[in-house]
């Protein structure tokens, strides 16, 4: 009922994790295997494996919002392209997302992980906000093209014929969604785009201390959790408006609930992720948010998601 394609890949569920809190591990992989999850997205690697920023580096409100600026600690790309961290996904559609120093890294590591045949699916991370002295790429339009003309160029990618998306920041603004989708609709090589990794640069403060709640970067991170959902919806909205039909739009940023599910499918998400929720909820999340979804849609009558995919009505 709530199954899903993205390419060439078949997901039972159209609900994964993203990739960020508890996707460091195999321990971490195989528990999102286990639940619902449709699919299973590992940690943004770097080459080398690292610790990350300085600590404190997240913060966490009930209901409102997260901030991370972990600073992809990770264990690095030969990690998660290993046989026990396939092995972990256990038979899902098992993708990894990549996010190096820069674009000679990003290139190194897509060499090695078009090679690896259990790997079926590579995110680029082209948002991430917490790397210390390294701006968003992907609000670098001239860098936006030249890293998607270096992938289009990659001849592993394209002998492994493997799924390639990227990871976009979130867009404000008019003209930033058209120039970004106009970008990305001159390349084949993009089969989806996972919109959108964290709100960059938000501050959080600890009124007792008069101080930031985390370290790194004079206390600026990424915002997460339901706060940024609307602005995800947005995007998503966008993104599916502008980009080229053959480009699956995957919808992230603040997912809790069924209901967000059903909102991100109806601005025609292909298929959504969830970080914030499984970072404070652990992966049982998937279960419940899966449950939620079909009874909405049981509700409403539908029996796949296609029936009200990208179907969201305008007011006349
Ligand atoms: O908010 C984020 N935090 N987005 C990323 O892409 C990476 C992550 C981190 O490790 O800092």
């Amino acid at each position: 009922m709530i199954a899903t394609t993205l390419g060439p890949l078949k997901l039972d569920t159209c609900i994964y994790n993203a990739s960020g809190p508890r996707t460091g591990s195999t321990d971490a992989l195989a528990k999102i295997s286990a639940s619902s999850a449709g699919a299973v997205l590992a940690k943004s690697a770097t080459v080398l494996e690292q610790n990350g920023n300085d600590l404190p580096r997240t913060w966490q409100s009930d209901k409102v919002a997260s901030l991370n600026s972990e600073g992809l600690p990770n264990k690095g790309i030969d990690y998660y392209l290993s046989a026990e961290a396939i092995a972990s996904a256990n038979g899902k559609p098992y993708l990894v997302s990549l996010s190096g120093h820069n674009l000679a890294d990003n290139l190194a590591m897509l060499t090695k992980a078009c090679k690896v045949d259990g790997i079926h699916g590579i995110e680029l991370n082209l948002a991430c906000p917490n790397v210390i002295g390294h701006p968003i790429i992907a609000y670098d339009f001239d860098q936006l093209r030249d890293v998607l003309t270096a992938v289009q160029a990659h001849e592993g990618l394209k002998a492994s014929k493997k799924l390639f998306g990227i990871k976009m920041p979130p867009y404000f603004d008019g003209p930033h969604f058209e120039k970004s989708a106009q970008i990305i609709n001159d390349f084949d090589c993009v089969h989806f785009v996972a919109s959108i990794n964290t709100i960059g640069n938000a501050l959080v403060i600890d009124s007792e201390a008069e101080m930031p709640a985390i370290r790194p970067k004079n206390g600026l991170g990424g915002l997460s959790g339901p706060a940024v959902k609307y602005t995800a919806l947005a995007n998503v909205k966008k993104m599916r408006e502008l980009l080229h039909p053959r480009i699956a739009v995957v919808g992230v940023g603040g997912i809790e609930s069924g209901e967000d599910v059903f909102n991100m499918l109806l601005c025609g998400a292909q298929a959504v992720q969830i970080g914030t929720c499984h970072w404070i909820e652990g992966p049982k999340c998937f279960d419940r948010i899966a449950v939620e979804l079909q009874e909405i849609m049981q509700r409403k009558g539908y029996t796949s998601i296609e029936q009200f995919r990208g179907k969201l009505q305008n007011w006349s």
